[in-house]
């Protein structure tokens, strides 16, 4: 009745931004994404306990923060009646404010951790499905490398799950997250996403261009064509925070050096010929990509910007897994 399950954050490279359905967490249109490596989430999930509890990096979280698992864990109860509560024991280890959205990582090892102490064998996509529901990004955590997420079209969501495009070691690409800010951000992806969508008169406008840059971006990493995926990437960010900065009143994640570090990785780009891209998700920090070989010079431009107070590096992740079960 206990399973310890690691998973790894990813980053959106076509973002997932709006919803086509709240309650069963189903989003408007696909989104495509790397996973991240070596960091991870750890989570041990064992059933039978008298009532769910929730420990997260440590610590004993309250009764707010164990309801949202909670309702969640009841996805799982409901495939298997007569579990009981559930002990859920969760370790990152990488810091909550890098700006990597730590949910992805964590429904993904909560799902594959907490199915496996259950004694169900659920397939890929209805593991996926069930990530989903905790956090949309969370679908894309149980896959390595490259990952299409697919909106599906059934009202019920069952067609709404990851798929992993290429595994991680087709194309060893490095991450040099560069953060702009300190403290927790202001605005959730939940609260933007679903404002944009309720305000935004360029919402619709936003969602049209996903399906068509997942094409290229799948094609870019199938044929390894940095420039390529450098210029899908660019512009879904940008194509995401112009529909949320459009939004009455305007959601603006960005801090002055988040602007400051994408001009810096264009100059690396257009002036110094180095293979760079960035990409921005519901928060200020700026996440650029290039070879491994060019990592240590883009390193350096980007500390040298002003307003960036550090760098963390990640290179591509592998698949969720399970480490123990009894
Ligand atoms: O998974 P959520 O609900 O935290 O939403 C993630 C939203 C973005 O990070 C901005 C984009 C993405 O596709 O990951």
């Amino acid at each position: 009745m206990q399973a310890t399950a690691f998973a790894h954050p990813n980053i959106a490279l076509v973002k997932y931004w709006g919803k086509r359905d709240r309650d069963l967490n189903l989003p408007a249109a696909g989104s495509f994404s790397a996973t991240l490596g070596p960091m991870r989430t750890r989570t041990t999930v064992r059933w039978g306990v008298p009532t769910d509890r929730l420990v997260l990096d440590g610590t004993e979280r309250d009764a707010a923060a164990t309801a949202r698992v909670s309702r969640w864990l009841d996805l799982v109860r409901a495939h298997r009646p007569g579990l009981g509560g559930a002990e859920v024991v969760s370790d990152n280890d990488f810091p909550t404010a890098a700006g990597l959205a730590s949910s992805a990582s964590a429904f993904a090892a909560l799902a594959l951790a907490s199915t496996r102490a259950a004694g169900l064998e659920l397939p890929d996509d209805a593991l996926s499905v069930l990530a989903r529901r905790g956090s949309g990004s969370a679908a894309r955590s149980l896959f390595g490398g490259f990952v299409e997420m697919r909106p599906g079209e059934r009202a019920d969501g069952t067609d709404a799950f990851a798929v992993r495009c290429q595994a991680a070691e087709h194309w060893q690409l490095q991450v040099i997250i560069a953060l702009t800010a300190r403290g927790a951000k202001k605005v959730s992806s939940t609260v933007g996403m679903n404002h944009t969508e309720a305000t935004s008169p360029y919402f619709r406008a936003w969602v049209e261009t996903v399906a068509p840059a997942i094409v290229a971006a799948r094609e870019a990493v199938e044929a390894r064509d940095f420039a390529r995926l450098a210029a899908v990437a660019e512009a879904s960010a940008l194509q995401m925070h112009a529909s949320a900065i459009g939004a009455d009143p305007g959601v603006l994640y960005w801090r002055g050096a988040t602007v400051d570090v994408i001009h810096a990785v264009r100059r690396l780009r257009d002036d110094e010929g180095i293979p760079a891209f960035f990409t921005i998700d519901a928060g200020p920090h700026v996440k650029v990509f290039t070879l491994p070989i060019h990592a240590a010079t883009v390193r350096e431009r980007i500390i040298a910007v002003d307003g960036v107070h550090d760098t963390l590096e990640a290179t591509i992740g592998g698949d969720a897994r399970i480490v123990e079960a009894e």
